[in-house]
């Protein structure tokens, strides 16, 4: 048994490729923990040449071995959760039996999905949400009018909290919202009741059960949704998600002490995607960002939107290994450079980095592209030389080991370096 707690963090936004990961790693840990966000998430995982995408599901529930927690710091749709779960029993033994849903995770409803739709739409600087209710849900929380999975457990109270929420919120979103809004009273609590009674033996004190884990010595892979840059306080605020992204978050989110936190893997990309509004200073809007999202394939696994491409940030992916104390990385996506005859990284921001990213200059560094495959490889020693020269460039000025290289989105398209 591996006694080790490991944190798996994003270092952009999001989508870098942690679910591949994730699952990769799991099979070697006891518990496999979704600490923050909801089914904003899309992490995608290739089994056998298959693919699929977890929204709100741990990434390692798929080795049987493992127990999944959906942790404190989460967002719940049920719905979402519980037809990833009836998809996730046609693919390993069953899930409902391993999985533990937390009583303090927070309740996403039909209103705060129509909330996020009227706040983007009413917003002068769009956000570009996911529109699952994210913010609104998370509003509801910090405001301390939310309703948590722990009322599932008591059909009475919440048959009551929630007839009350429907009126408030339908009459709120009435004063707010151009348009009539109005809910189906009848098939909200049908529906909620139906997943009330279906989840009801996964809710759980997870964050004891974690903690017991801890003292009987068993591993916890602590998995981050999104990327440090959407992070709550240190994103691209206000371009950013409504959770802590970051490796502080997995601690309140998954209810663990920072000091059992061993090590954080931090999962980036050889080149850097964002979805949705928000500055992105090395986005290449051009042919070449086109290139990237074609040899890529980048399009958001939740939401189907193209995502914006650009080159490598290194003063951001400084500034995201800082904050999360990165103990080594995880390159993504190599293979996506393959055919590029040339390959520029930002060194340097002329006055200075700021996740704010206020207009500023920018200094890039071009590397010879290596033009040819790399999918094949499974050592370092096999890499082409200036594929190892432009990794061994970024290694050495970020002052972080690279100990995984991904060069496909197939589990065995992986060097440990
Ligand atoms: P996550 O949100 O961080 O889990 O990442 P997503 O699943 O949203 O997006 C990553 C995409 O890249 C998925 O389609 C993965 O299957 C794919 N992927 C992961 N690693 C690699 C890689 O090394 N090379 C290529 N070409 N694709 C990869
Ligand atoms: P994973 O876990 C990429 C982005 C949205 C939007 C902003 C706020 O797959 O990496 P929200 O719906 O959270 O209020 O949207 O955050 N966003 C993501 N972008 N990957 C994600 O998750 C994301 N989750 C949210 O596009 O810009
Ligand atoms: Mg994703």
């Amino acid at each position: 048994m591996m006694r080790s707690t490991l944190g798996v963090i994003g270092l952009q936004w999001g989508d870098e490729g942690k679910g591949k990961i994730v699952h990769r790693l799991s099979r070697d840990f006891s518990y496999v923990v979704r600490f923050n966000g909801g089914n904003n998430a899309g992490h995608t995982i290739v089994q056998n040449g298959q693919s699929f995408v977890f929204h709100i599901l741990p990434s390692g529930i798929l080795h049987p071995s493992v127990i999944g927690i959906i942790g404190d710091g989460t967002v719940i749709d049920p719905s979402i959760l519980w037809n990833e779960i009836q998809e996730a029993n046609r693919l390993t033994d069953s899930v409902q039996n391993r999985l533990f849903i937390s009583e303090n995770a927070h309740v996403i409803f039909p209103w705060h999905i129509e909330m996020d739709i009227i706040l983007e739409k009413q917003r002068s600087c769009k956000i570009g949400t996911t529109k699952r209710g994210i913010g609104p849900v998370y509003g509801d929380k910090i405001y301390r009018t939310g309703i948590r999975m722990r009322s599932m457990l008591q059909p009475v109270t919440f048959l009551k909290e929630l007839k009350e929420a429907i009126s408030e919120k339908e009459a709120f979103l009435n004063q707010i919202s151009q348009e009539p809004v109005h809910f189906d009273a009848k098939k909200i609590i049908d529906d909620y009741m139906f997943y009330a009674e279906k989840l009801h033996p996964m809710i759980k004190d997870t964050g004891s059960v974690l903690r017991e884990a801890l003292r009987k010595e068993k591993s916890i892979l602590l998995e981050g949704a999104q990327g440090t840059l959407l992070d709550i306080n240190y994103g691209s605020y206000p371009y950013v998600t409504s959770s802590p992204t970051t490796i502080g978050g997995a601690t309140t989110g998954a209810g663990i002490p920072p000091s059992s936190i061993h090590d954080v893997l931090g999962i980036v990309k050889a080149y850097v995607t964002r979805v949705g509004e928000g500055p992105f200073p090395t986005e290449q809007k051009n042919e070449l960002g086109e290139k990237l999202a074609q040899e890529g394939h980048e399009f958001g696994a939740t939401t189907g939107r193209p995502r914006r491409c650009g080159w490598l940030d290194l003063p951001a992916l400084q500034y995201a290994i800082d904050i999360n104390g990165i103990t080594s990385l995880a390159l993504m996506k190599l293979d996506v450079l393959d055919s590029f005859s040339e390959i520029a990284i930002c060194t340097e921001y002329k006055n200075g980095f700021s996740p704010a990213f206020t207009e500023t200059e920018l200094i890039y560094q071009t590397f010879p592209g290596w033009n040819q495959p790399t999918r094949h490889c499974k050592t370092w020693s096999e890499l082409p030389p200036k594929a190892q020269n432009y990794i061994q460039f970024i290694e050495d000025a970020i002052h972080c080991p690279i100990n995984i290289i991904s060069v496909g989105p197939g589990e065995k398209e992986t060097i440990l370096k």
